[in-house]
């Protein structure tokens, strides 16, 4: 499958960053091997052949100010070979106008879309629009764990196993 890294930002309350921790365990990643973006390179980058994004949302249009810094290095990233998946949170009943915007603009700003999988149905959740849906799809797993604390869960055991496949 290759090596896998999650890379994470923009985890004020932590969730984020539990969702990274679980993904890990369902995917037999070190703990090395789980970065916060605000500490990462290119060259880190560089090391991994499935990488894994995730991010929270802040505001439309918009992800945690960490992955905000980094997106513009994402170009120099060398993405051949490479497969990617994004997973991001959001709150769809406080932002329906901007749900898991954040996964949204780090999947606009990535040139490699080629490399992404782990795309998932748009049913399920309530919103009016999301930069993260692309052809009635999500471009990754959206996790609500604000209104849908439930759903996370079980939503992050079938991604796990979706990726397992997508990243042979
Ligand atoms: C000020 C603020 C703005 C937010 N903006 C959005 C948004 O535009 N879209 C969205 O889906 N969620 C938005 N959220 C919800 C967070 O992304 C969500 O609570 C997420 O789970 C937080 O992740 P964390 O626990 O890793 O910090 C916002 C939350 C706050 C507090």
């Amino acid at each position: 499958m290759g090596k896998i890294g999650i890379f994470y930002g923009g985890t004020l309350k932590g969730s984020t960053k539990t969702v990274a921790d679980k993904l890990a365990k369902l995917m037999g990643v070190k703990t090395d091997d789980i970065i916060n973006i605000a500490t990462a390179s290119v060259e880190l980058l560089n090391k991994y052949d499935r990488l894994i994004f995730g991010t929270s949302s802040w505001g439309i249009g918009g992800a945690h100010y960490d992955w905000e810094n980094f997106v513009d290095l994402l170009s120099d990233v060398d993405f051949t070979g490479k497969k990617v998946a994004m997973y991001g949170l959001g709150d769809q009943k406080k932002y329906p106008e901007s749900f898991v915007d954040g996964m949204g603009m780090i999947y606009c700003r990535l040139n490699a879309k080629e490399c992404v999988v782990g795309f998932t149905p748009v049913t399920g959740y309530t919103y009016y629009f999301s930069m993260a849906e692309r052809d009635g799809q999500f471009i990754g797993l959206a996790l609500d764990d604000d209104s849908q604390r439930e759903l996370t869960e079980p939503r992050i055991v079938a991604w796990a196993d979706q990726l397992k496949k997508e990243f042979k």
